[in-house]
């Protein structure tokens, strides 16, 4: 080994029999939350560790590159990876880049058995120029952050994991696939590693990142999926933390996702209410692009009500449509009596899942109550929105673009990537480009 030192809504509850009090829940801010978990010193909470204290510890021995045309998600991994160790004696370790390798784990760890753990994902691309880029990842920061809030566990400076994050991908360059549409997945993680059993806050932590060649989500082109929709399982509700990237919102999907195969579905659309109201597809976003009873083109997808991840695709869609300018962009509630009324009624054009993994994801069929309601799908080689999202990110994130909300790695190892763009919500950009459907 050689060892390099760098340089609300309002819900209701019952409060008696007779009376109905009414709940602020606890959706959109964790801060008050966060106040109370992140006890001790104020000073502590905007601690961080520092990219300037990076150490990086090179393998010798390189893992054997996958054939890259059958490459399975979550089945490679790459070189190295990042550990930044914290407890609550001493703050945040210095990072560390070295081999990939597994962790130690006292069998009381919290982690095993509170499921204290939150992570990200995000990915690499290699552009058409050679040059590698991230696809607006102070984003994923940001939500990392707001994870580790609600998760009592230690906030640190988003811009300072992204330098290192930069760096280890820099080191494992030879992992981002040189293939179009395949990418390198980046998945930063922390889990509360205390070593003691008993439901309280973890006082040691692990944040992680670790990486590895995907291919393209749908090899042979945006191919249309169905949906189980079964009122009867719930992802998140008023309160929960469905709004957070935690392991624990995960686990208890996968019986449902084992149902929805049973019943020749590949996805769950989770519903939500006495309504039915459309949440998340899978582990995405969903949207539907209509004509509203007013005679309108709309893209209506849910709100960030605290029922729904906030995804960065999501947004980015959302600022595309509005900066694009040629139809109505509305965040509300979508209910199953809407999309069948819309069907009827020859207004439903497309519905689509959106998120990291494939970008824009085609629905053609949702089993609802023992029903098949078919979705029009667009016809190949047509005018379709999802079409163009698909398109217009894809350009971006493989520099076919030139796009703030593409960030090149070398410009974050050196440093030169602007404040605004790793720290903040990109603003939207106001120029309007020209419509192409
Ligand atoms: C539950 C859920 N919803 C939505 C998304 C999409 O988020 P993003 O666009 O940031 O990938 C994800 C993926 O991370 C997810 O797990």
């Amino acid at each position: 080994m050689h060892a390099v030192r760098k340089s609300l809504s309002v819900g209701y509850s019952s409060g008696s029999r007779e009376t109905v009090q009414p709940v602020v829940w606890r959706l959109l801010d964790v801060k008050s939350f966060a106040s109370q978990v992140t006890t001790g010193s104020a000073a502590r909470k905007h601690q961080s560790f520092k990219y300037d204290d990076l150490e990086i510890v090179q393998s010798k021995k390189l893992g054997k590159k996958p054939d890259w045309n059958k490459l399975v998600f979550g089945h490679n991994f790459s070189d190295h990876m990042l550990s930044i160790p914290w407890s609550e004696t001493k703050g945040w370790d210095a990072p560390r880049i070295g081999p990939l390798k597994n962790i130690e784990l006292h069998p009381a760890a919290k982690v095993l058995h509170y499921a204290i753990e939150l992570f990200e994902g995000l990915k690499a691309y290699r552009g058409v120029d050679g040059r590698i880029r991230l696809f607006r990842p102070d984003q994923n920061m940001k939500r990392m952050n707001s994870s580790a809030r609600r998760s009592g566990l230690p906030e640190f400076d988003g811009n300072e994991l992204l330098r290192c994050m930069a760096q280890l991908i820099e080191l494992d360059s030879s992992w981002v696939p040189q293939s179009p549409e395949s990418s390198l997945y980046i998945r930063p993680t922390m889990i509360g590693n205390d070593p003691t059993l008993g439901v309280s806050r973890s006082k040691e932590c692990l944040l992680y990142v670790i990486s590895g060649p995907v291919g393209p989500y749908f090899p042979t082109g945006l191919k249309p999926v169905s949906l189980l929709a079964d009122p009867s399982f719930v992802r998140s509700w008023p309160g929960s933390a469905g709004a957070f990237k935690m392991g624990s919102n995960y686990a208890p999907t996968i019986l449902v996702g084992k149902e929805a195969e049973k019943q020749g579905c590949q996805q769950v659309l989770w519903l939500y209410g006495e309504d039915h109201q459309l949440t998340e597809v899978g582990t995405m976003n969903i949207a539907a692009y209509w004509t509203n009873e007013n005679g309108e083109k709309e893209l209506v997808t849910p709100p960030l009500n605290g029922l729904i991840l906030p995804g960065v695709t999501r947004t980015s869609l959302l600022e595309l449509a509005r900066e694009w300018g040629v139809f109505k962009v509305t965040e509300k509630n979508i209910t199953m009596k809407d999309i069948i009324k819309s069907i009827k009624e020859k207004r439903l054009i497309e519905l689509f899942g959106a998120g990291t993994a494939c970008v824009i994801c085609p629905i053609s069929r949702l089993l609802y109550l023992g029903r098949d309601i078919h979705i029009p799908v667009p016809v190949e080689g047509g005018d379709s929105v999802s079409r163009r999202f698909y398109n217009e990110l894809l350009d971006i994130q493989y520099g076919r673009k030139a796009h703030p909300w593409a960030v090149d790695i070398e410009d974050l190892i050196q440093g030169t990537s602007t404040s605004a763009e790793v720290h903040e919500v990109a603003e939207p950009r106001r120029q309007k480009v020209a419509a192409r459907i």
